[in-house]
């Protein structure tokens, strides 16, 4: 039964569509079957991995006009599910309370295909984003070191903590890994770490953390369509990415 891991963090550029591609193919190296579904309508993920022309997407699935089993592309590696830009209009057309176990009950039709499945999500709290919610066993937050701020970290954990709670939970979802991004050997960016381990602490979830370095091969692989440890494995950025795909794995209870 695949394990099904949320990439959220309502602040955009922070990371979460890169990290999803990196640490999914960093993960099907180790001979996992891994599948990724593109929740976010801009379809930065599908376009990166060559996605983006396939269809049915996402979309007509969640919409029941087709078999979720139609939408999935090889990509490499990796499966990927890509994103239309109809998604732009999930607010307005999944509205009924049930609607937001939609996700969750097409992934049950091929979850046992898989031993994981990565959701890449948009930066807005949306229909689309709570239906990650209740579709997800884990949850990673990525935020970025640069700004020192931490952005959008306590906002999806208290979102978490809400939909857990309560007389009918919607999530069962641990948070199992903060992911500081574009991280430097600065005196800024070790206090945001510090900052992030503190959090780590206090969240009851304990997730483990894990720090991507910064370096331009993160952007510049994605103009070839290749995951940074095929563009450059032997470079800090991909390093990282190994390395926190391995910390994922045994959080979530796996042997690397
Ligand atoms: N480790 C890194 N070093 C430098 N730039 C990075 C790194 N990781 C991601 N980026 C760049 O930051 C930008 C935002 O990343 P992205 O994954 O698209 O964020 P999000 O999906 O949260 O909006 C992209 O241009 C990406 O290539
Ligand atoms: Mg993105």
């Amino acid at each position: 039964m695949g394990k099904v891991i949320g990439v959220i963090n309502q602040k955009g550029g922070v990371g979460k569509t890169t990290a999803t591609i990196d640490l999914a193919n960093a993960i099907a190296q180790r001979k996992r079957k891994v599948l990724v579904i593109d929740l976010d309508q801009q379809g930065n993920l599908s376009k990166y991995t060559s996605a983006d022309s396939h269809i049915p997407t996402i979309y007509e699935v969640l919409q029941a006009e087709k078999p979720i089993a139609e939408a999935v592309v090889t990509c490499g590696r990796i499966d990927v599910i890509p994103s239309s830009k109809e998604l732009s209009k999930a607010d307005k057309e999944f509205v009924e309370h049930d609607d937001i176990f939609l996700l969750s009950d097409v992934i049950e039709l091929i979850r046992d295909k898989y031993d994981f499945i990565f959701i890449d999500n948009g930066p807005a709290r949306s229909t689309l984003l709570t239906m990650a919610y209740v579709a997800a066993d884990y949850i990673i937050i990525p935020a970025e070191a640069d700004d020192g701020s931490l952005d959008g970290v306590d906002e999806v954990y208290n979102d978490i903590i809400r939909y857990r709670q309560g007389k009918r939970p919607i999530t069962k979802a641990i948070i199992s890994m903060l992911l500081l991004n574009r991280y430097e050997n600065t005196v800024m960016h070790q206090n945001t770490k510090e900052a992030l381990e503190e959090k780590s602490e206090n969240f009851e979830d304990h997730p483990c953390i894990a720090t991507i370095r910064k370096g331009i091969v993160a952007t510049e692989c994605k103009s070839f369509r290749q995951p940074v440890i095929d563009y450059d494995p032997n470079g800090n950025v991909a390093q990282d990415y190994m390395i926190a795909a391995k910390k994922l794995i045994m959080q979530v209870g796996e042997r690397w």
